[in-house]
C-alpha cells in the first residue's frame, strides 16, 4: 500500500520541478513580459486551490492529460467553465471541480488563469 501510494506520487515530485522551470523560463518577448505584468497585478481568486492541483496555480498542468490553461483567452475558458457546469460539455470530474464555484468565482479564475504567463509548447505536458 505505501508503496502504491508512491508511485503515483511520484510523477508529480518528478514533473512539478520541470514545468515550475517552464513558467520562468520563458525568453522575454513582450507577450510574455505583458503577461507576467498582467499577472503581477491580480490577486489569486480564493478559489484557486480547487484547481490547482491538476491545472497548477499558474495555469500549467500538473499531469498529462490536464489541459494548460495560462495564457488561454478569458473569454474561451469562462465558456469552458460555464459548458462543464451546465453539463454541454459532459465531463464529471470537471462538473465536480465546478460545483462549489459560482459565476462570479469562474470570472475571477477565467482573469487569472488568462493572465498567467504561458508555457512553451515544447515543454507543454499534452
Ligand atoms: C481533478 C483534476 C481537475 C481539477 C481539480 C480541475 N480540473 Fe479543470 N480540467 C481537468 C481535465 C481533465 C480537463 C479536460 C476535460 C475535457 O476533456 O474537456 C479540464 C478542463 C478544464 C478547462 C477547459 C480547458 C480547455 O482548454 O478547454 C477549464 C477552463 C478548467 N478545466 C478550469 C478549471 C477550474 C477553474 C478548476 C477549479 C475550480 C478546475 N478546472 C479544476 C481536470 C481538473
Amino acid at each position: 500500500m505505501p508503496l502504491r501510494l508512491f508511485s503515483r506520487i511520484l510523477p508529480f515530485a518528478v514533473t512539478v520541478p520541470l514545468l515550475a522551470a517552464c513558467s520562468r523560463g520563458l525568453p522575454n518577448s513582450s507577450g510574455g513580459s505583458a503577461n507576467r505584468e498582467a499577472a503581477a497585478e491580480i490577486h489569486p481568486p480564493a478559489q484557486l486551490g480547487l484547481c490547482a492541483a491538476c491545472h497548477g496555480s499558474d495555469g500549467i498542468a500538473r499531469q498529462a492529460g490536464i489541459p494548460n490553461l495560462a495564457g488561454q483567452h478569458e473569454a474561451y475558458l469562462f465558456q469552458a467553465m460555464r459548458e462543464y457546469k451546465s453539463g454541454t460539455r459532459n465531463v464529471a470530474l470537471m462538473r465536480s471541480a465546478l460545483g462549489p464555484i459560482d459565476g462570479q468565482q469562474m470570472r475571477a479564475l477565467a482573469h487569472w488563469y488568462a493572465a498567467q504567463p504561458p508555457c512553451p509548447e515544447s515543454m507543454a505536458t499534452k
